[in-house]
């Protein structure tokens, strides 16, 4: 058999060539990763005989190994799985909670939000639940041992990585937070002739040895090789040693929560997501449901007057969002009458067709409320390429389970703090909470009040994995689809969602085309560079809206099932370094 990396690089070659074109068809199982390597992985897994969650479950750990600055094992996230036999979809959050030590004011001092204490270095780590995630979903529905599903990542992390531009990109804007942090600096970067640490050079060879020896562990003893003994004392001395509160004992104490999958539905197909503390999940009900209110006749492609009621829809969601979403485990949050079709109806009726609503005029924004939680940018950074992270993973395999897993470390390279000696680079996923309910965090968001800081608790969240069900069967999937981007995630999944159920587009250019995005706060319509001609533009300004350019965002990772002839088809977003592939 050939080595995992010669199949890599072939599978990229063919790959790259296929990125412009439609997606090509496969009649055996698909998949979509931001990486060509955990591609490769999850199709070897497929091939191996496992399903769908082994291969997802072992792209993951290679995204955790070749993309540290997006996602990994110090990290947590969501999954949708999907049963193919049983027609069941079972959810699975595993996202970090707040240490228990954590406290509603921990990032304020003089009444007001300390700019970078919640995204870069030890205090901004939240309980990680990759791990024990990842290794759940494998015991619950995966064929494959975890030696055989982590295996590839172990070979990556000994083998090492080699600095790609989006490594470049991404280093780049988390420099100076990794330079604080020894260890992080010792992993990802190297030494200039002056002795200081600066970012390697373009195919420099990153070789990951301790996170090998780690992930070896995990692979033999489980997640306990990760949440006690040695693995945990090193990520809680070298938290604590920095000044953070995260401690053995939350370690010891996380548990992942399954959760009831949040269901909806779009011009006849059921459509199942996730549920809070995502706060995504919601808004792509809220939408989807509001569209197929407004324009029951469906969306004319880039349509501006069936645009600019996308755009309302998405405001109302986001003040919705920013009202009521936080961890329902801790407060009550009225998920059932959000996306029911009473509130999904008036929040369509308050929508006027003519004209732009202020934001403001909606939910005032908190009196006094300025700035964010970092240090170095202004509030909104999502829109800039070099700070994208997160990521996501979507497969259907031949028996049509499916999974759509999206998973991080926030923001860019996490909190940029590596637990000394095992190569476990930690999260920042403390600055989704509401450092001070109002105060926008590092996407730009503004949360209120059930998004406050309280031990145990997981952070309000936009990731937002998505399966749609096939209108003949709504028990077979059609589409897995996810993106990272912060904010701009929920917006992603219902364009490409539209541009499939609407607009009819293969799956390939759903996931290419151009996207428009809002949020609330600020009252802004971010287009990106291929978004919007210039004659619909000027008919959204001539509504109010006040257009921001923005060069790109997000990375669409889906995979589509066609119901009619039960090919299947997947898709990289071209606006990152990743592959879909599938099998013949
Ligand atoms: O859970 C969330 O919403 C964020 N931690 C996701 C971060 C993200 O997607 C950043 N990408 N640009």
């Amino acid at each position: 058999m050939r080595s995992l990396a010669t199949r890599s690089l072939a599978v990229a070659v063919v790959l790259l060539a296929c990125v412009a074109h439609a997606a090509r068809p496969y009649r055996g199982g698909a998949v979509a990763t931001a990486y060509p390597q955990a591609s490769a992985a999850a199709l070897e897994m497929l091939e191996k005989g496992g399903n769908a969650t082994d291969a997802a479950v072992a792209a993951a750990f290679v995204a955790a190994v070749v993309g540290p600055y997006h996602s990994g094992i110090g990290g947590g996230g969501f999954a949708l799985v999907h049963d193919g036999k049983t027609g069941e979809t079972k959810v699975l959050d595993f996202r970090e909670v707040a240490p228990k030590a954590a406290s509603r004011d921990m990032y304020v001092k003089d009444g007001k939000v300390v700019p970078g204490l919640s995204t870069d270095g030890p205090l901004a780590v939240a309980v990680p639940g990759a791990v024990a995630g990842y290794l759940q979903l494998l015991k619950e529905h995966g064929k494959l041992p975890p030696s055989v599903v982590l295996a590839p990542a172990i070979a990556a992390a000994k083998k090492g990585i080699w600095v790609t531009p989006r490594y470049l990109t991404m280093g780049q804007g988390r420099l100076e937070c990794l330079r604080k942090d020894p260890e992080a600096s010792r992993v990802f970067l190297v030494k200039n002739a002056q002795g200081e640490y600066e970012m390697p050079p373009l195919g420099h060879v990153i070789k990951m040895p301790d996170l090998a020896r780690t992930l070896g562990g995990i692979a033999k003893g489980g997640a306990k090789a990760f949440y006690s003994g040695p693995v945990a004392k090193a990520i809680a001395d070298t938290v604590q040693t920095g000044g953070g509160v995260l401690t053995v004992d939350d370690l010891a104490a996380y548990k992942t929560r399954p959760r009831q999958p949040l269901e909806g539905s779009y011009r006849g197909h059921r459509i199942l997501t996730m549920p809070p503390p995502s706060a995504g999940g919601v808004a792509v009900i809220q939408v989807l449901g509001a569209l197929e209110k407004l324009r029951p006749q469906g969306m004319a492609f880039r349509d501006p007057e069936a645009l600019h009621l996308y755009v309302e829809a998405v405001r109302r969601a986001y003040v919705d969002r920013a009202k009521y979403l936080g961890d329902p485990d801790f407060s009550d949050v009225p998920t059932a009458r959000l996306v029911s079709p009473g509130h999904i109806a008036d929040l369509a009726g308050s929508i006027d067709a003519k004209k732009a609503t202020a934001s403001a005029s909606l939910l005032p924004p908190v009196p006094g409320a300025q700035g964010s939680t970092l240090t170095d940018k202004p509030a909104v950074l999502t829109p800039e390429p070099e700070r994208k992270n997160t990521t996501h993973i979507s497969v259907i395999d031949k028996d049509g389970n499916a999974v759509a897993m999206t998973t991080t470390v926030n923001y860019g390279f996490g909190s940029c703090v590596v637990a000394k000696g095992t190569g476990v680079l930690l999260n920042d996923e403390m600055d989704d909470f509401a450092a001070q309910p109002g105060v926008p965090n590092a996407y730009g968001l503004v949360t209120g009040e059930p998004n406050a800081i309280q031990p145990g608790k997981v952070p309000q969240s936009s990731m937002s994995p998505t399966l749609v069900f096939s209108k003949e069967d709504p028990k077979k999937v059609m589409l897995a689809v996810g993106s990272p981007g912060g904010s701009t995630i929920p917006t992603t999944v219902i364009q490409v969602i539209s541009n499939v159920v609407d607009s009819g587009m293969d799956v390939a250019r759903a996931v290419n085309e151009g996207r428009v995005h809002h949020q609330y706060l600020p009252d802004e319509l971010w287009v990106d560079k291929w978004g919007l001609e210039p004659a619909t533009l000027s008919v959204l300004e001539a509504k109010g809206h006040k257009v921001r350019r923005v060069d790109q965002w997000g990375d669409a990772e889906a995979v589509f099932s066609d119901p009619k002839t039960g090919l299947r088809y997947s898709a990289s977003d071209p606006r990152n370094e990743g592959v879909a592939l599938g099998q013949d």
